[in-house]
């Protein structure tokens, strides 16, 4: 078990920033808690919604070596959609690579970020849409919050204790470099593994379906001409409901 401190703050810039400072002084096995961030991010420095009402927080660990924090990014989604399965009974699934999704819309986005130097660090920044009832016009088809699904308020300082507890047994597998696992665990929580998607990749464009998740959490697609492609790194959209120009 880690021994994980709290560290709560009103706005910040991001809670990953702010993780980052504090990794720079040498702290580890922190969480950073905001109750907004005035410049949210996400994957590829998209803006990442971070008003009152949201879940804005970056867990802080030293690592050895940072080869393999796409594992760290696969449990704290688990982490996740365990929580909201738990607190609120939604059938909560996680969307390769690094989203939670209620009723096929997105609830959590994570951005794992690294520092290296003489000791190195994970930031795993996680945000949650929890309390919101609007959307900006143009995320509103494609977010949700556990408020529109559910109706109901929930206390955000509880899902961050929760999620931490959910993280910290999983890292165990990650600790003990049983990576097989945290893909096991993943899977079986998967929104993704099954559905006919298009992916979008810095190198081009794909239609398949994705059929599985590789050992290094990379996508494995199957092509229309039957050939199966491994995906690193991309965005995907599902058909029919594949109307999202931008992703978030
Ligand atoms: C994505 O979907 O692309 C990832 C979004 C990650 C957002 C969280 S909110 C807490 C942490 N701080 C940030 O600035 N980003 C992450």
């Amino acid at each position: 078990m880690l021994d994980f401190k709290f560290c709560y703050f009103g706005t910040l810039t991001s809670t990953n920033d702010k993780a980052k400072e504090f990794s720079k002084k040498g702290l580890s096995n922190i969480v950073v808690v905001a109750d907004k961030q005035t410049k949210g991010r996400g994957r590829f420095n998209r803006t990442w919604s971070s008003g009152l009402g949201g879940l804005y927080m970056t867990i802080a660990l030293r690592e050895n070596d940072l080869d393999n924090v796409k594992y760290l990014t696969f449990i704290a989604a688990v982490s996740v959609a365990k929580t909201i399965r738990k607190i609120s009974g939604l059938n909560a699934k996680v969307k390769w690579p690094n989203d939670v999704l209620l009723n096929d819309k997105k609830v959590c986005g994570i951005l794992t970020e690294t520092i290296s130097g003489k000791e190195n660090y994970a930031l795993v920044g996680i945000g949650i849409n929890i309390n919101q009832k609007i959307f900006s016009k143009n995320i509103t088809k494609i977010a949700t919050s556990l408020k529109i699904e559910t109706n109901k308020n929930y206390n955000i300082k509880n899902i961050s204790k929760t999620i931490i507890k959910n993280f910290d047994s999983l890292y165990n597998y990650y600790n003990k470099k049983n990576y097989n696992e945290i893909i096991h665990i993943w899977k079986k929580h998967s929104h993704t593994i099954g559905k006919k998607i298009k992916v979008k990749t810095l190198k081009g464009n794909y239609i398949g379906k994705a059929v599985d998740i590789d050992k290094d959490c990379s996508l494995i697609l199957k092509l229309k001409n039957g050939k199966i492609k491994k995906i690193v790194e991309g965005d995907i959209f599902s058909f029919p409901a594949c109307t999202r120009s931008t992703p978030f």
